[in-house]
Order: C-alpha cells, then structure tokens, then sequence
C-alpha cells in the first residue's frame, strides 16, 4: 500500500504555493476575487489530505465541527453587512487563534516530548490571547461593550503581572511536560486561564478608533500561533500558513498605525479616546447648502474631487456616486477620487465600494497623489466622510494630532455631505465643517447624490 505521506506532503507542498499565489492575487483590487478562491482551495485541499493522516481518530466528530463551523460561517458570511466586517473579521481571527490554543493543549496533555513542548506553550499562549483579546475587540466593534477605553490606575503593572504568571505557569508546565503528568493536569488551567485573562485585560484599555489595528495585530498574532503548532505537530500546511498570515498581519498593522499615525505602543497602552477631550473649541458656524446650489457649483467647475468616507457606505451611495461622476465627465468636468487607507472600516473599504459600482481604478487616488491637488481644486464633495478629512490633525494638541489627512480644506469649495451633528470614529469635533469655504448638504448620502444628480440633469 502507499504510504499515505507520499501523498499528503507533496499536497501540503502545493498548498503552499496557492497560498502565496492567493495572497500575491489579493494585493491587487482587480485579482483579488480570485485570490481569495486559490487561497480558500488551498485550505480546502489541506483539510482533505489531512484525513489521510494515519492513526487519525474521532473522525464523526472531526466531521460534525467542520460541518457545524462551516456551516455557521458560510451563513454568517453571507448576511454580515459591508459596514460590519471588521467585528467579522475580529471574530473568526479569535476563533483561529483558540484553535490554535485548543490543539496546544492537546499536545500538552498527551505529554509531548520537551522541545515540541516549547512551541506548544508558546503557541497556546499567543493563541489563547488573540481568542480572548479578539472576543473583547468584537463585543466593542459590535457595540455589546463600551467602545471607550476601560481604564484603571495601576493598568499596565497588573496587565504585566497576568503575563507574567501565564508565562510561570507555562515553564511549570514545561519542566514537567513528557515526565510528571499530574502537575501538567494542574499547571495547564492556570495558564491557559491567565493567557485568556491578559487578552482580554490587554483589549479593555483600546479604544475603537484604534480597534482595526489591533483586529490586525490579533490576526498575526494567531498566524503566528498556528506556525508554532505547526512545528509541534508536524505539519507543514500549518506553518507555512501560519507564517504567511503572521506576516502580512504584521506588515497590515504597521501601514494601517502608520495611516492613522499611531505607534504600535501608543495604540497598546495609549488608551486613545480615554478622555471626552475632542479637539479644542472650534471657531465660525456651520452654514447649510442645497442639493439644487451643489449642482449649480458643480456645473460651473473645472476640477471635481470625491472624497468618500464610512458615510458612503452606510447610505450605499456608492452607485449614486458613480452615476453623479458619469454625469460630471459626460458634461466635460474631470472627477477624482480621493482615497484614504483607512475612510470606512477596513482596508480598502472604499476601493471595494466604488469597484463593486463600477469606478475605474483609474479614477482612484491614494492620498499622497492626491493632496497636491486640492488646491485650486473648484468643488470638493466629502461624501461621508469625517475623521479622514479633519484638519485637527495638523493642530499640536489635538487628540488626531499628526494623522495624515485629506487635505479637502485646501479646495476652493468643500460640500460635506452628512445626515447631522454626528462625529467621526474618534469621537473628534471637524472644524473642517466651520470654514469659510465649507457648506454642509444634510441628508442621507445616497439621498442627497441623488438628489444633485437629479438637479444636475435639468441644467
Ligand atoms: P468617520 O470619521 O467615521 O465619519 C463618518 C461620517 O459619515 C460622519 O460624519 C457621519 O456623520 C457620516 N454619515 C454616517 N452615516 C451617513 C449617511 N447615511 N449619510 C451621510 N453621512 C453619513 O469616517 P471616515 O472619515 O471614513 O473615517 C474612518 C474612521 O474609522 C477613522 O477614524 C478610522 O481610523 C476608523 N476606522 C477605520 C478602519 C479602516 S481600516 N478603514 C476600521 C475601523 C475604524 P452624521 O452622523 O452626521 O451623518
């Protein structure tokens, strides 16, 4: 008979190229779609061959907790709301990194032998923080939990404590792994207990403006989890995979803290947004415009630019946005789009949005590109669009202070489309709204597109 290890390694082997292919495909808007699919084949393969495993046990059950949990993400896939993604994402990143924990603790009470003991500890300790971590930073995205930071004196000196004694715990159950099994049976709980307790002691002090940045630094967390069970048990699906989302999480979570300006530490232990503090009084008034007076500014300009924000894709303008950019160049009037990395809720949100309505990538630029050219520029339209576009951000003091921002202000006429006085993600007043050259089009964003488009027409 075939040894079943001729087959499954070399399966395991191509896996590891669709998963690289999968990643390379899904850096890019246009591929991306498909990247997902050979990424998602290559996990299906994986978990085939891995029934080939000899000596494998509790299939029935093995087969329930797949139907079961594929079940229930296919389901939940299909019905999150776009807007909803990133508690998603939070979500499905703990259960991976508790799966990762689970299988540690397999490992650790069959009594694995010292060195692959090592990399079980660590990976049910990672593992069973991103788990916890990753539950806190959902209930707050999904707003089940105060999305404030949680703050107490002492904080961090207590965080250190919890992370010390897990990492007690964990040498305890180390220097018995293989030998004394009694003091594994008890020594295990108390470090899986205290791992749990500091993700989620480490999760309560971040605010939610910060939250995608941690969501991603949890799913590097878990890749790295996973590439440390790996090792332990062999498998080499596990590692590579474990490895390739432990570094793009990684690589996610410095450009998103870099687009928000934030360091790494300053979003661990900042507790940014702990304060009601919201930026320093703001000067001049709010002054109103109509759907009709928009179409009248747009008519007449030279140069338009969209600036969309997470408003857009509440109202699901999105479509309505592209029909107004089609009317503009139909009529002569250039449009460009100006994107953010992180308007919306999660990378690429707006690229996503204005892909799935049509926009051509051509029309979209990144904010370095862009920003030259908001000066001079005779009409800006902020479509939902707040924190990303809050000139407070070049003000020392302030709370966004040193985010890099669409610089919309420079234009010669800025309309914010918004439905009233609701503030951005951080919790920060605009005085981007007070402005001289601001006039604010209140209104849900797909309703008043519309209703511009509609005036736009009988001129
Ligand atoms: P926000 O600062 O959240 O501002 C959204 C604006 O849209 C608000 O001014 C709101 O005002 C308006 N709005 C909401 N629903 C609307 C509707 N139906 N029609 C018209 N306007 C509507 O958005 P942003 O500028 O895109 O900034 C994104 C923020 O989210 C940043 O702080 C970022 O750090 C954070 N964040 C980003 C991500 C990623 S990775 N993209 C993930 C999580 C968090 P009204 O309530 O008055 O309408």
């Amino acid at each position: 008979m075939v040894d079943p290890q001729l087959v499954i390694e070399p399966v395991y082997l191509a896996t590891v190229f669709f998963f690289i292919i999968g990643l390379y495909r899904m850096s890019n808007p246009l591929t991306a779609r498909s990247g997902i699919v050979w990424a998602g084949a290559a996990m299906l393969l994986a978990t085939v061959v891995t029934f080939l495993t000899p000596g494998l046990g509790n299939i029935g059950l093995i087969g329930i907790g797949i139907a079961v949990g594929g079940g229930l993400g296919y389901l939940a896939a299909k019905r999150v709301a776009m807007t909803d993604m990133p508690q998603m994402v939070a979500i499905y990143n703990g259960m991976g990194g508790g799966a990762a924990a689970s299988i540690s603790a397999v490992e650790l009470l069959a009594g694995t032998a010292a060195n692959t003991a090592v990399l079980a500890v660590a990976g049910g300790l990672i593992g069973s923080i991103s788990f916890s971590g990753s539950l806190i930073a959902f209930l707050k995205l999904q707003g089940w939990m105060r999305q404030k930071p949680i703050t107490y004196s002492a904080q961090q000196v207590v965080n250190i404590v919890v992370l010390l004694l897990a990492g007690f715990f964990g040498a305890l159950v180390l220097t018995n792994s293989g030998v004394v099994p009694l003091p594994v049976r008890l020594f295990l709980p108390l470090f899986f207990l205290l791992a749990l307790l500091f993700g989620l002691l480490m999760t309560l002090p971040i605010g939610g403006a910060d939250m995608p940045v941690v969501i991603s630094l949890f799913n590097a967390l878990t890749g790295l989890a996973v590439a440390f069970d790996g090792f332990a048990i062999g498998n080499y699906a596990m590692i590579v995979a474990g490895v390739i989302v432990g570094a793009a999480g990684s690589l996610l979570t410095l450009v998103m803290a870099r687009a928000m300006n934030r360091s790494i530490p300053s979003v661990l232990f900042g507790a940014f947004g702990a304060t009601d503090e919201v930026g320093g009084a703001v000067t001049g008034s709010l002054k109103s415009i109509e759907a009709d007076d928009v179409a009248v500014m747009l008519a007449y300009a030279s140069k338009v630019i969209i600036a969309p924000g997470y408003g857009m894709a509440v109202a699901q303008a999105q479509q309505k946005v592209k029909e107004l950019s089609d009317l503009l160049e139909s009529r002569g009037t250039p449009v460009k789009f100006a994107i953010h990395p992180v308007a919306g809720r999660m990378p690429g949100h707006m690229n996503v949005l204005l892909a799935e309505a049509g926009v051509g990538y051509e029309h979209l630029f990144d904010r370095d590109e862009i920003n030259p050219e908001f000066t001079g520029t005779d009409v800006v339209l902020v479509i939902g669009a707040n924190d990303v576009v809050n000139p407070a951000a070049h003000r020392q003091g302030s709370p966004l202070f040193g985010m890099p921002i669409l610089d919309v202000e420079l234009a010669k006429n800025v309309i914010v489309l918004k439905r009233g006085q609701g503030r951005g993600f951080a919790g920060i007043e605009n005085d981007l709204f007070y402005r001289d050259n601001t006039r604010l089009l209140y209104g849900d964003a797909q309703e008043s597109v519309g209703k511009i488009v509609q005036a736009l027409k009988k001129l």
